[in-house]
């Protein structure tokens, strides 16, 4: 357990009530690391004092270190190390150890982030102890109320002081429940982060293995990803997956989540096939770096999708709804839930379809900032 030191010279910038806020981050999935990159960098610019505690949700190197390595992140200052479990047992426990740490620092602010178990656990924590709650990424619905992740943004948005939403898409979900007089329109720090980090990778070489996977040959490649629960933990949707992006015309660099590799090392599932080269994770500017030197992505991540529009990549997205339903103007990015059409979606050329700025203008973290202030 690391606390930051002070920052000496720093200029103290009060929140509405005069003084320095204290505000704790509660993330610990690998999406959440990515968020709080800007928005801990916008408070290392202030005289706010910024707390970040990790669940622990993800635990794997690839999955949590490297963000908080590659992308400036202060070590945490509390670790709950909560692991993995049921959804009840993992939340619970996140809870059960909130809620002793929260009790301890009393924040002005807890901000939490997405729609992870560990957002959720934030969230109920913070409330119960009468702690102001603000949700990063609100306002976002796939009306799947199969995802675990709608419970999450639903439950949280409902419980939240403070709405931080990245899109008008989600002011006016937020405005439909009832909850438009706690929504602040941020834009989305993800596009923060993802500008920022395009620029330092572009025409840097690929990341070596992914190099290395695909025999050192230049030219056409898709990079994949699969992790929601609708896709890998049914064995025959699974079998299917895996089938279909084997079958692809271009070589597959598959980023493979330690649930997909569970999975399909359960179910008997051969990941090893030509054309099919599966690789660990890769940290955040590898993976922006392979994006941008792909033909194409294939997913049902959210985050990744969002990337690959911002990045100018064409994507097709293997669910039956996207939350990010701005990246479907255009054709940029196509659903394909029953993988009838993948071959040729994956082979489509670029559209040529102007994408606008739905996401923001990269400030979003600052505004994040400016929002707590103001609350
Ligand atoms: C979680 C989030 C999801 C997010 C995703 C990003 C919830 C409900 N879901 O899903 O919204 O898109 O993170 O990755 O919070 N595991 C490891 N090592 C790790 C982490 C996980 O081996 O570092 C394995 C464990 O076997 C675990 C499984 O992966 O049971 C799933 O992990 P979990 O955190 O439960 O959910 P994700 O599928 O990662």
């Amino acid at each position: 357990m690391t606390k930051h030191p002070e920052q000496p010279g720093r200029p103290e910038v009060p929140g509405r009530s005069g003084r320095p806020l204290t505000v704790l981050s509660v993330v610990g999935a690998r999406p959440q690391f990515v968020k709080l990159a800007p928005v801990a960098a916008a408070f290392a610019a202030t005289g706010h004092r910024h707390l970040i505690v990790h669940t622990g949700q993800h635990y794997d190197t690839r999955m949590s270190e490297v963000f908080f390595t590659d992308l400036a992140i202060p070590t945490p200052d509390v670790h709950l190390g909560v692991g993995s479990g049921t959804h009840g047992a993992q939340t619970g426990a996140m809870l059960t150890a909130l809620d002793s740490v929260l009790a301890e620092r009393r924040p002005d602010w807890v901000l939490v982030y997405g729609d992870t178990n560990s957002t959720l656990a934030g969230t109920l924590s913070a409330v119960k102890q009468h702690l102001r709650v603000a949700h990063l990424e609100a306002g976002l619905r796939s009306f799947n109320r199969r995802m675990p992740e709608e419970h999450n943004r639903v439950l949280t948005d409902h419980a939240a002081d403070l709405l931080l939403a990245p899109t008008d898409a989600a002011m006016a979900h937020l405005s439909g429940e009832g909850l438009a007089g706690r929504s602040v329109l941020v834009g989305d720090v993800m596009t923060d982060v993802c500008f920022g980090v395009r620029d330092a990778v572009a025409g840097t070489p690929l990341p070596a293995e992914l190099d290395e996977a695909l025999g050192g040959e230049p030219g056409g490649y898709l990079v994949a990803t699969v992790h929601r629960a609708d896709n890998t933990d049914d064995p025959a949707r699974l079998a299917a997956v895996v089938d279909a992006l084997a079958g692809l015309d271009e070589p597959v660099a598959l980023l493979a989540h330690p649930r997909l590799v569970a999975r399909c090392a359960e179910f008997g599932i051969d990941l090893a096939r030509p054309g099919l080269h599966a690789l660990p994770p890769l940290a955040y500017p590898d993976m922006v770096r392979a994006v941008l030197g792909s033909r194409g992505v294939v997913t049902d991540s959210g985050g990744l999708q969002k990337e690959a529009f911002l990045l100018g990549v064409p994507c097709t997205t293997l669910r039956t709804e996207t939350e990010w339903t701005e990246t479907l103007a255009g054709g940029w990015n196509v659903l394909d839930p029953n993988l009838t059409q993948l071959k040729e979606l994956a082979a489509r050329p670029a559209p040529t379809a102007e994408r606008g700025t739905p996401y923001g203008d990269g400030h979003a973290a600052r505004r994040t900032v400016e929002a707590l202030e103001a609350g």
